[in-house]
């Protein structure tokens, strides 16, 4: 197997406490950050911009994703490559013209993946694939955390896997969306090997790292 990418959203965490809710990330063990971007059009909510995310770019080494559930992602892609972000993660359904969107991303120096909502088949992104380094499969509808999982999903997570090994470079499958302790040996037996969680590691009652080693055992 793959090895397992443990991603908090820190989306569940205290804006007011952001810097710190980093730093306790990297010290719990995690592999990345995954900054939920939301705009208020795309989803129901809104969430950080680059400049947030600058501003916790000084307090760790991680790598960052930005999640970008936003309406116009073209006109945002160096500021958040800028900010300190390695990987921009583009909803498929936010573009008119994704392959050229996939294309501005990975020419402005980050590495570039797309994301499908519930609703949207593998099929919309199976002609871009050679442009990808992951592909995001979302298990609940995009805007807030603490959804429960969608295990219809994991049809969906299985063809992702199949079309990404019809590659020879390496594609990420990550799921991201009610990702916990009961859901995460589904979601790995499926194919996903990147898993984002938010509420799941933020409300562990025993902590950030044993919900991380948690999560990271289930999926093994
Ligand atoms: C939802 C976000 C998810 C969410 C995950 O739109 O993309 O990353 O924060 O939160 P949980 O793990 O609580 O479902």
């Amino acid at each position: 197997k793959q090895n397992i990418l443990v991603i908090p959203s820190v989306l569940p965490a205290d804006f007011s406490q952001l810097g710190n809710a980093v730093v306790e990330l990297e010290k719990a063990g995690v592999d990345r950050i995954q900054w939920d971007v939301m705009d208020g059009v795309f989803v129901p909510n809104l969430t950080f911009g680059p400049d947030t995310i600058a501003s916790a770019r000084k307090v760790t080494t991680l790598g960052f994703e930005a999640h970008l559930m936003i309406v116009d992602p073209d006109q945002y892609i160096e500021k958040y490559v800028a900010a300190g972000c390695e990987l921009l993660i583009i909803h498929a359904e936010s573009t008119r013209h994704l392959h050229r969107t996939l294309g501005r991303v990975r020419q402005a120096g980050a590495k570039v993946g797309v994301a499908l909502n519930p609703a949207t088949p593998i099929c919309a992104i199976e002609n871009v694939v050679d442009l990808l380094d992951l592909i995001l499969i979302m298990t609940v509808n995009p805007g807030f955390g603490g959804q429960a999982y969608i295990s219809t999903m994991e049809s969906k997570i299985s063809s992702a896997y199949e079309l990404a090994n019809s590659f020879s470079h390496e594609i990420e499958i990550e799921v991201d969306g009610g990702i916990s302790s009961s859901t995460v040996e589904g979601a790995v037996s499926a194919g996903a090997r990147t898993l984002v969680a938010g509420s799941s590691l933020f409300k562990h009652p025993d902590g950030l790292e044993a919900a991380v080693t948690e999560i990271r055992n289930l999926a093994g």
